[in-house]
C-alpha cells in the first residue's frame, strides 16, 4: 500500500509548514512565552477531555451551521487574529480572508495585519470580519483603527486585554527575528500617520498598560460596534467584563504567548461559562487541533472556537487553498464527531457529552 504525501490533519499541515518557514517567522508564529508550558498544555488539555457519546440516534442529516453573535456561519470555527500573515505566504491576510469566506466562516483581523482592512475587505467582500484591537495609550490610534474597521464592513471589535506588555518570548531574540523589510503593518502605520518601518516591539510599547475596566467601559460606550474582550482566564474577570458592557468574551491565553504557566483554556472555560450565566456568548481559543476539541469546547458551553496557528500552517503550505483545506479538515472532523456523539448540530452538545470536565 502506498502512503499519500497529502496532508490529512492539522498536525500534517504543522509539519509541512515547519519545513517551509524560515527560523525567524517560524519562531514568531509557533513560539510561546517562557518555557512554553502553557503553549503545550493548551493542546494537551483538550485531548484529556473525554467524550461521552449517545447511540441509536438518527444522525442521517448533520449540519455544522451556527449563529455566533448574530453572524450566520457554516461552522463554529472562526479564524483567530494572528499578526503579519504575509510572512506565512505572499498573499497573507488576503488569502486568509478568501479561505475564511470560502469556508463560510468569520476572520478576526489582527491589528498587526500585514494588509490593510480595506484590502482584506476587497479580497473577500462577502466574508464577515471582526477587528482585533489593542487599546493604545494614544486612543486616537485605536480610534483610527476602529474607523478603518467600520469603513471595511467589520461587524465587531475584539479588544485584547491580556497584553499590557508583550510576553517574554524567547524564540525571537534567539532567532534574531525581525519583521522582513518588505512587510509592513499598513493599518497601524496609517493610524499613526507614518510610513512603514514599525517593529512589533515598538507597537507593543504603545499599548496602554493602564487599561482598567472603567476605561474599557468608556471605550465600549463610544465604540460604533459591539465589543468582545479576548484574554479572559477566570470567572471573576468574566463577570466584570459582563458588568462593564462587553458583547462577548473570548477565553484565551494568547496561544501561550503572554503569561506562561497559566492554565490551559480548556481548564478555565467551564468556570467562565458558569460565571457568565448566559449574559453574553463565550468563545475560546488555544490549542484547538481537532474536530473533537471543538466538540469538547462546545459541550463545555462555548458558542464557538477560534483557530490561529492551524490556519497559519494551512496558509503557509498552500495560500488561500491551504488555509481553506485546514478549515475544511476541521469541519469534516467536527461533522463526524457530532454524528458519533449522537447529535446532528453543534447546539445540541451539552455537558452530558463530556466526562472529566
Ligand atoms: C501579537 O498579538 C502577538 O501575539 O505577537
Amino acid at each position: 500500500m502506498s502512503t499519500s504525501p497529502d496532508p490529512i490533519n492539522v498536525a500534517d499541515y504543522e509539519r509541512l509548514a515547519s519545513e517551509l518557514l524560515a527560523d525567524g517567522p517560524a519562531g514568531y508564529f509557533n513560539g510561546g512565552a517562557g518555557d512554553e508550558n502553557t503553549l503545550r498544555a493548551n493542546a494537551q488539555a483538550w485531548s484529556r477531555i473525554t467524550l461521552r457519546p449517545r447511540v441509536c440516534v438518527d444522525v442521517g442529516d448533520i449540519s455544522t451551521a451556527v449563529t455566533v453573535l448574530g453572524e450566520q456561519l457554516s461552522m463554529p470555527i472562526l479564524v483567530a487574529p494572528t499578526a503579519l500573515q504575509r510572512m506565512a505566504h505572499a498573499d497573507g491576510e488576503l488569502a486568509m480572508a478568501r479561505a475564511a469566506q470560502a469556508a463560510g466562516t468569520l476572520m478576526v483581523c489582527s491589528t498587526l495585519a500585514s494588509s490593510s482592512l480595506a484590502e482584506i475587505a476587497a479580497a473577500a467582500p462577502g466574508g464577515p470580519r471582526w477587528l482585533q484591537l489593542y487599546l493604545c495609550r494614544d486612543r486616537s490610534v485605536s480610534n483610527a483603527l476602529v474607523d478603518q474597521a467600520v469603513e471595511a464592513g467589520a461587524t465587531a471589535i475584539v479588544v485584547t486585554v491580556d497584553a499590557p506588555y508583550a510576553g517574554l518570548r524567547e524564540r525571537d531574540p534567539r532567532s534574531g527575528f525581525v519583521v522582513p523589510e518588505q512587510i509592513d503593518m499598513p493599518g497601524v502605520t496609517a493610524a499613526l500617520g507614518r510610513s512603514a518601518g514599525l517593529t512589533v516591539d515598538e507597537f507593543f510599547s504603545m499599548v496602554d498598560p493602564t487599561l482598567t475596566w472603567a476605561k474599557l467601559e468608556e471605550f465600549i460606550a463610544s465604540a460604533p460596534l459591539p465589543v468582545l474582550v479576548k484574554g479572559i482566564q477566570c470567572g471573576e474577570d468574566a463577570r466584570l467584563a459582563c458588568d462593564h458592557g462587553v458583547s462577548g468574551i473570548i477565553v484565551s491565553n494568547h496561544g501561550g504567548r503572554q503569561l506562561d504557566n497559566v492554565a490551559p483554556t480548556a481548564d478555565v472555560l467551564g468556570e467562565v461559562v458558569e460565571a457568565v450565566t448566559g449574559r453574553v456568548e463565550v468563545l475560546v481559543d488555544g490549542g484547538i487541533r481537532r474536530g473533537s476539541d471543538v466538540c469538547a469546547a462546545l459541550a463545555l458551553g462555548a458558542s464557538a472556537v477560534l483557530v490561529g496557528r492551524p490556519a497559519l500552517w494551512g496558509l503557509t503550505v498552500g495560500g488561500a487553498a491551504g488555509a481553506e483545506q485546514v478549515l475544511e479538515v476541521l469541519r469534516h472532523e467536527l461533522e463526524i464527531t457530532l454524528a458519533l456523539l449522537g447529535v446532528t448540530s453543534p447546539r445540541q452538545l451539552t455537558r452530558a457529552h463530556v466526562t472529566g470536565a
